[in-house]
């Protein structure tokens, strides 16, 4: 039986900075951020949006009607969820008026856990392969003003529709996950921000990238060119080119170019929008399809990669039109605004965050569809905006 990702959706807040802005603030070169890292913008976060009210809005944009008659499952991947109990998978089922009879659950890996999504929910339509499965990769990057990680922030989410005989891609069963306790990325419960070992992490990545890729080989015998195109989890642009050239070394073979240019087209939106983390090899994925050369047919490897650490590479073959099933994401970007280094500045720390008091948020001023009002009694109010 087929199975895989049948349609997929972005979804990022209205605002971004410039990241050449944030270097001149910062005394850095602005060639280190757009050049040495490879991030030209950043996603803003107002205090009114968070995991829940990104997931539902990109869900929103790939369920039909009759999408949701089919549903049996909502996933929600993420690093920054909003409650150390509650899934945020529940919120949004109700954001998004599913049935009751559906399951909902939250999974966490850092980067990592909507990969380890997709391969629950191929397992759950394996069982009923009239159900559907909805995974959402949502999060918010955050690693604090004036810190090395502070231009590798980012936010959004993608929601990814798993069926049989799906549109957009359909899983090789071949699939190879990889994971050693590495602390190289962690946030104790009482922190906001990451805690984060930047080298550190770009070498393990590297590492577990190489490990996964060969063990890959050795169990299916393909090479390099029975690949389209590989694509990676991009925490920055420049990591996806530090493992592929990892891989390519000086390889200038037609195959390997061919990979390289392939990988420009996977890091545009990127380079927009910054770290998703659980969402970024996904939202590479759909810039590679919108972006690159790619057609019905063509295999594409997927490396994922969680701090602390996990990683897993997979591969899926394209079908015929999937370019009809992915939201627009050139037009989402292109209908932000920018704002200035203060106004992030004053958002970053205007966030919920653990602040314990009844908040009553400026929320009419964010045109998002799904909005979070406040917080009374400890609990989070949210809003769909008719
Ligand atoms: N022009 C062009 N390039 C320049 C430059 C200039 N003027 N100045 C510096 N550079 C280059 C440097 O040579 C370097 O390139 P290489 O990495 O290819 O050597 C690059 O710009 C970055 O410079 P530094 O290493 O000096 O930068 P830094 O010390 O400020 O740290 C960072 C960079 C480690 C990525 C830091 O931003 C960070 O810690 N980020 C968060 C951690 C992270 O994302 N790790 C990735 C793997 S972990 C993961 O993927 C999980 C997850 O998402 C959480």
């Amino acid at each position: 039986m087929k199975i895989g990702i049948d349609k997929m959706a972005f979804a990022t807040t209205d605002e971004y900075i410039d990241l050449r802005e944030l270097a001149r603030e910062r005394g850095d070169e602005p060639d280190k951020y757009t050049i040495g890292i490879g991030q030209d913008r950043q996603a803003v976060v107002p205090p009114t949006q968070d995991i829940v009210t990104l997931g539902a809005a990109a869900a929103k944009k790939l369920l039909s009607k009759d999408d949701k008659k089919h549903l049996s499952t909502v996933i929600v991947a993420t690093e920054s969820g909003i409650d150390n109990s509650k899934a945020s998978a529940i919120y949004i089922k109700h954001l998004l008026g599913l049935d009751d009879f559906t399951r909902a659950v939250e999974l966490k890996e850092a980067c990592y856990s909507a990969t380890a999504g997709i391969q629950f929910a191929k397992g759950l339509v394996a069982m009923n392969p009239q159900s559907t499965v909805l995974v959402i990769a949502a999060d918010i990057a955050r690693y604090g003003l004036k810190t090395p990680g502070e231009v590798t922030q980012g936010a959004g989410a993608v929601a990814m529709l798993i069926s049989a005989d799906p549109h957009i891609l359909t899983l090789e069963d071949t699939t190879v996950s990889y994971t050693k306790d590495v602390m190289d990325f962690w946030r104790p419960l009482y922190a906001t921000e990451a805690n984060v070992d930047g080298k550190y992490s770009t070498n393990v990545y590297v590492d577990f990238f190489l490990q996964c890729w060969q063990r890959y080989q050795q169990m299916t015998g393909r090479q390099l060119d029975d690949f389209a195109a590989l694509t990676f989890h991009l925490p920055f642009t420049k990591m996806g080119k530090k493992a592929l050239e990892a891989l390519l070394k000086d390889n200038q073979s037609p195959v390997a170019d061919k990979m390289r240019e392939q990988l420009t087209a996977s890091q545009k939106y990127c380079r927009e929008v910054g770290n998703l983390y659980t969402g970024s090899l996904y939202l590479g994925v759909m810039s590679l399809l919108q972006n690159g050369q790619v057609n019905p047919g063509d295999r594409i490897g997927l490396f994922s990669y969680g701090s602390g650490a996990e990683g897993e590479f997979y591969s899926g073959i394209l079908q015929p039109h999937f370019e009809k099933y992915l939201s627009d994401v050139k037009d989402d970007l292109a209908n932000r605004h920018q704002v200035s280094i203060a106004e992030y500045e004053k958002q970053f720390n205007s966030q919920l965050g653990m602040n314990q008091d009844d908040v009553e948020l400026d929320w009419q001023s964010d045109p998002a569809l799904f909005i979070l009002k406040g917080q009374k009694e400890h609990k989070r109010i949210y809003q769909e905006k008719k």
